[in-house]
């Protein structure tokens, strides 16, 4: 299974394995990582799900939507990497893919 590698909050790097065709938000949050809320459970209306995307990996990523952009705004901690991770299909393209849990704001 391709792996993710997500950095906590508290800086703790973890590498966890992703089922195809889950969103990167639930592959997170299935493996236990609870620092990602995700309040309105991936219909892009929270943006409690935001992480830092390695820039990396930016050309692999589907186009950001105007609602996604528009409630990322809603985030002091946005900058150029910013994604909602419930935005984010994960799978065999995206292996080796790292991000970092936003701050909460
Ligand atoms: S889970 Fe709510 S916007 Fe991603």
């Amino acid at each position: 299974m391709p792996q993710l590698i997500v950095t906590t909050r508290e800086g703790e790097e973890r590498a966890i394995e992703g089922e195809a065709g889950l969103s990167v938000m639930e592959v997170i949050r299935d493996a236990g990582i609870d620092e990602i809320l995700a309040l309105c459970g991936g219909c892009c209306s929270c943006a409690t799900c935001h992480v830092h995307v390695d820039p990396e990996f930016a050309a692999k990523l589907p186009k950001m939507s105007e609602d996604e952009n528009d409630l990322l705004d809603s985030s002091l901690t946005r900058d150029d990497t910013s994604r909602l991770s419930c935005q984010l299909p994960f799978g065999p393209e995206l292996d080796g893919l790292r991000v970092r849990i936003a701050e909460e704001d």
